[in-house]
């Protein structure tokens, strides 16, 4: 892999919702957006592309790099035409193996066959050729083989990453329905957050926001927080160009510490949690932690930007008490925080119109499943605008 790294297709996956943000990244890093979709975007790009932008993007979970097209009426000639592929020059006999795959195909009812049939024809490859072959499973850790089979035509990826992105490695401590880390980057970015403005988070839960807001504001590379990914696994991977890029990532962090980041919870266990995870992204000494009510949040002089996420009653909390909850986040926004930009990441109609504040922006989010919006206020001293609820 190393003697010949020149650009190829690359797909890059995001969650449902990010494609946007996700292309604003890659384009603010030099890269060419040959399409987007609901789930990714495609450019060009070399295996130490692919390295790089594992250390620097925040909003996407995979770097897939295309290896091959076959066209495979199913589970059968996947394996025939699978085996054909050149993998013994990427294939590191001596490491290990796992194939994740997205499969509509009528002839596949298990969705662990496909996956199966293409080790096997991996492993078989190998065996012949080269008289050795990987050991094989579920775990993400090793090399990792992705696999888009859409009725006869499947797109076959090295993946570069292996375990997702999302997971940076900071979040020991989930506590209660915690956001993924890529959608706190996004939120971020709608928000165009930089650090140079107070960012005040009540209703922290387990931290993410004010934590990737502080990674943000230092412009640390999200993905030095961990150590194993896919594109160090294949074989010839070009370890030193890795090791080289790491330390280069390293030296982009911006030495001043960015404005207050204060991060409130109502619980104890929330504060402990966010403050754990702060520590474990390095990012503690920039955050101020409360225990305290949403609206007890001791606030800035200077004005900046405060977001709440708090529950919205479809996977947690009873929405009657979630209704008066919203009112007086509303009164919050509207009393505590006058000359704010004020953001709130939530579900559902009722809860939006309990507000009663006129929201200027909403942008769609999907959070676990759930379709979301991020309302924005701007918080100007004076009257309050009753809304009717829109979703
Ligand atoms: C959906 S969770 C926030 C998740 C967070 N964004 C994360 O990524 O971990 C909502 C949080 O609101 C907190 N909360 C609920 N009522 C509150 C109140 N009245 N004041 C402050 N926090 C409250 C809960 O303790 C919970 O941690």
């Amino acid at each position: 892999m190393t003697a010949n790294d020149s650009k190829r297709k690359t797909r890059v996956t995001c969650a449902p919702s990010l494609a946007p943000y996700l292309k604003e990244e890659l384009e603010a890093l030099g890269f060419e957006c040959l399409s987007m979709d609901k789930t990714g975007v495609e450019i060009n790009a070399s295996t130490k592309d692919a390295m790089m932008l594992n250390l620097h993007l925040r909003t996407a979970f995979h770097v897939l790099q295309r290896f091959a097209d076959i066209n495979c009426r199913n589970a059968d000639e996947l394996y025939s035409e699978a085996k054909r592929l050149p993998w013994d020059r990427v294939i590191d006999p001596d490491g290990f193996l796992s194939i994740t795959s997205n499969v509509r195909n009528e002839t596949i009812t298990n969705s662990m066959f496909p996956n199966m049939r293409l080790k096997d024809a991996i492993c078989d490859k190998l065996t012949s050729t080269i008289g050795k072959r990987p050991d094989a499973g579920s775990s993400t850790e090793g090399m990792v083989v992705s696999m888009h089979w859409v009725d006869n035509k499947a797109r076959i990826y090295l993946n570069m990453t292996g375990r997702k992105l999302s997971d940076r490695g900071y979040r020991k401590m989930p506590f209660m329905a915690p956001m993924r880390e890529t959608i706190a980057a996004a939120v971020l970015m709608e928000m165009k957050y930089d650090g140079s403005r107070p960012l005040v988070v009540p209703m922290c839960g387990s931290g993410t926001i004010a934590i990737e807001a502080a990674l943000i504001a230092k412009q640390r590379a999200p993905g030095l927080l961990r150590s194993n990914y896919g594109c160090t696994k294949w074989l010839g991977a070009d370890t030193e160009a890795w090791a080289q890029m790491r330390s280069d990532a390293k030296k982009l962090q911006v030495k001043a510490d960015p404005a207050p980041i204060i991060a409130t919870d109502i619980e104890e266990e929330a504060i402990d949690a966010t403050r754990k995870n702060a520590v474990t992204a390095g990012v503690d000494h920039l955050i101020d932690f409360h225990v305290c009510d949403f609206a007890e949040t001791p606030m800035p002089e200077e004005c900046g930007d405060v977001v709440l996420h708090g529950e919205y009653g479809v996977r947690l909390g009873d929405e009657d008490e979630l209704i008066s909850t919203y009112k007086r986040i509303g009164d919050y926004l509207k009393t505590d925080c006058a000359g704010w930009d004020g953001f709130i990441f939530t579900s559902g109609k009722p809860l939006i119109g309990a507000i009663r504040l006129k929201v200027s922006k909403r942008t769609p989010f999907v959070n676990a499943e759930i379709d979301c919006r991020l309302l924005r206020y701007e918080l100007y001293k004076g009257t309050r605008v009753v809304e009717a609820p829109r979703s």
